[in-house]
């Protein structure tokens, strides 16, 4: 496990996006898992400077996000504010920036009327776009990775979650609170990717930011496996994993300092980027 440690949010997230970029280069037609929420925008906003300046180029990329609010969907006559939807966000803070194509764009549908038989479809895609090669993720201030509120079985598929009372406030504070929608009107189930599928990625891409985090990101990373904490997982997993966090987040993790050290051995030996 790689753990990068950076002096603000926007050094990583530009680290992060040199990771997901060196596998778009490597692999032009990789399969890559996306995140929604507050911490990967810098992400995708140096990614997309990437595209701009750089030529980046996403035309054979194929994505499938972790999760989507289940009732809503993308509705572009709305205002971005207005329309809550993880599609949304995702059009918005990346996709319409870039010359990713609509069809190789995969999330999961919050409209549904047959939830199961959809579940059991976006796990087949999966599978038959060959796999994640790389899966970016974000934790909850519960702990949860994607929707997989404490309690999920570290098995558990793409299902339908009910979401906890923190991640509803969470997710009020940092985006509903400031559409003016009431926090009883925020929906309160989602569909989900489950631990088992995201530990079927390839690889691992985590990030993490703000002091806000930092006790979840010391339990996930040096606390024990378990479903109370489902990012925990990670410590399962068995490719490769990069976790970047900016110095707020590292600063409840106890070895620290062996962190720090770890990357600059590595750095010195040519094995990070
Ligand atoms: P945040 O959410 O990026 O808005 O903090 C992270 C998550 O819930 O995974």
């Amino acid at each position: 496990m790689d753990i990068i440690i950076r002096e603000s949010y926007d050094e990583m997230s530009v680290y992060a996006a040199a990771v997901i970029a060196n596998f778009v280069k490597s692999k032009p037609n990789c399969v890559l898992g996306l995140a929604t929420g507050s911490t990967p925008i810098g992400t995708y906003k140096e990614l997309i400077r990437m595209h701009k300046e750089e030529g980046l180029d996403f035309s054979q990329v194929k994505t499938f996000n972790l999760d989507e609010y289940l009732g809503i969907g993308i509705d572009l006559s709305t205002p971005y504010e207005k329309d809550q939807s993880y599609a949304r966000f995702m059009y918005e803070e990346l996709f319409k920036h870039i010359n990713i194509k609509e069809e190789n764009i995969h999330i999961p549908d919050g409209k549904t009327k047959e939830p199961e038989k959809f579940c059991k479809w976006y796990e087949d895609e999966i599978k038959k776009a060959g796999g994640i090669d790389l899966q970016l993720l974000g934790i909850g201030g519960d702990g949860h990775w994607a929707f997989n509120e404490p309690g999920s079985s570290l098995g558990s598929r793409t299902r339908v979650q009910a979401l906890t009372k923190q991640t509803l406030d969470d997710n009020y504070e940092s985006f509903y609170k400031k559409a003016g929608i009431k926090r009883e009107d925020m929906p309160h189930f989602a569909i989900t990717m489950g631990i088992g599928t995201i530990l079927e990625a390839r690889n691992i891409l985590m990030i993490a930011n703000g002091k806000k985090k930092a006790g979840v990101v010391a339990k996930c990373l040096e606390g024990p496996v378990t479903s109370q904490i489902t990012a925990s997982a990670i410590q399962l997993h068995s490719g490769g994993i990069t976790v970047v966090l900016d110095k707020d987040a590292a600063s409840e993790l106890k070895n620290l300092d062996h962190y720090i050290h770890v990357e600059k051995m590595k750095r010195s030996m040519g094995m990070l980027i």
